[in-house]
C-alpha cells in the first residue's frame, strides 16, 4: 500500500508521486495565484466569478499541501498594488478572506493547520479583521502545517516597515548597530520565524514576481505555469514539486560530488 492510497490519486498523480524524491521536496511553497480574471473572461463570466473559483482552488491546494507534508504554504491573496483595481473588485477581493474563513476554519482545525497572516491586515474591512483574529487564535496551537495568507502584502513595504522598526529600536538604544545582520533583519519581516520559500509558483503565464516576498525569495526556485489559478489542481502542484526536485541548487557554489 502506497502512502497516497488514501488520497485518491489518479494514475498520472501516482506516477508523479512515485517519481518525486520526497526528501528533496520543498518545506515552504509560496504561490502567486494569478489568472482568475482571464479564466472568467475565457468563459464570458464576470471577473469575480474567477475569484470565486480561485477560492475553491485555494481550498484544494491547502489540503493537498497538508497531505504532501509541506511545512509552510504561503499564498499571495492581495498585493499592495491591487488597491489600484476598481472599487468593486477591491471590495470583493477583500471580502474573500472572511468568506473563506467562514467556510473553512473548521477544516483548518480538523487538519491541524495553523493560520498566519503576512501584510497590513489593519486595512481590511472590520468583518475580515475579526474573522482573521478569531482564526489566528483558534489555530494558534496547531502544528501540522502553517497556512500563511499574504494579504495587503508588498515585498518593499515589508522591508521598509522592518527597517523603520529597527531604526526606532536603535534610536531608543534597545539594539546596537552591530546586531543588524541578515538573520536579525529577517526577524522583523512579516514572515519572521518562517523558513524562506524554496519554491515559488506563479500561475497564468506571467513571468514576474509582482512585489512578492522580495527578501525571502533571494534563492528560491521559480516555477511558472500557463495554467490559470482556477484550473490549478493537485496534479499541477505535483508537477511543480517534481520539477523543483530535479533542479541543481548551487547557491553560487559548485556542484557537490
Ligand atoms: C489573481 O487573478 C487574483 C488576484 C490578484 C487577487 P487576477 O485578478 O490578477 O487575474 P488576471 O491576471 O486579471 O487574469
Ligand atoms: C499578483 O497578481 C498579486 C496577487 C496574486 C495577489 P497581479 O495580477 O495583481 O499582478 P500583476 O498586475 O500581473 O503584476
Ligand atoms: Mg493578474
Amino acid at each position: 500500500m502506497a502512502w497516497y492510497d488514501k488520497y485518491n490519486f489518479n494514475a498520472y498523480e501516482k506516477d508523479l508521486a512515485d517519481s518525486i524524491q520526497w526528501e528533496k521536496a520543498p518545506a515552504h511553497i509560496a504561490i502567486i495565484m494569478d489568472g482568475n480574471g482571464r479564466w472568467a473572461a475565457q468563459r464570458d463570466l464576470p471577473r469575480i466569478e474567477g475569484h470565486r473559483q480561485g477560492v475553491d482552488t485555494v481550498r484544494d491546494i491547502v489540503k493537498a499541501c497538508r497531505h504532501l507534508e509541506v511545512e509552510v504554504l504561503t499564498i499571495y491573496a492581495f498585493s499592495t498594488e491591487n488597491w489600484k483595481r476598481p472599487k468593486w473588485e477591491v471590495k470583493f477581493l477583500l471580502e474573500l478572506p472572511y468568506k473563506y474563513l467562514q467556510e473553512d476554519l473548521q477544516s483548518l482545525l480538523d487538519n491541524n493547520i495553523k493560520l498566519r497572516i503576512s501584510g497590513e491586515a489593519e486595512a481590511l474591512p472590520a468583518k475580515a479583521r475579526e474573522a482573521i483574529s478569531n482564526a489566528l487564535d483558534r489555530t494558534a496551537n496547531n502544528n501540522g502545517m502553517i497556512f500563511n495568507m499574504a494579504i495587503n502584502y508588498g515585498g518593499r513595504p515589508d522591508i521598509v516597515q522592518a527597517a523603520r522598526r529597527i531604526a526606532f529600536e536603535a534610536r531608543e538604544g534597545q539594539i546596537k548597530l552591530e546586531d543588524i545582520e541578515e538573520k536579525f533583519f529577517a526577524n522583523y519581516l512579516q514572515t519572521a520565524g518562517l523558513p524562506d520559500p524554496e519554491l515559488v509558483i506563479r500561475t497564468s503565464g506571467e513571468l514576474r514576481v509582482s512585489n512578492f516576498l522580495l527578501w525571502q525569495i533571494a534563492y528560491a526556485e521559480l516555477y511558472f505555469t500557463p495554467v490559470y489559478w482556477p484550473d490549478f489542481k493537485r496534479m499541477h502542484l505535483l508537477e511543480a514539486i517534481y520539477d523543483y526536485q530535479t533542479r541543481r541548487r548551487r547557491y553560487g557554489g559548485l556542484e557537490e560530488e
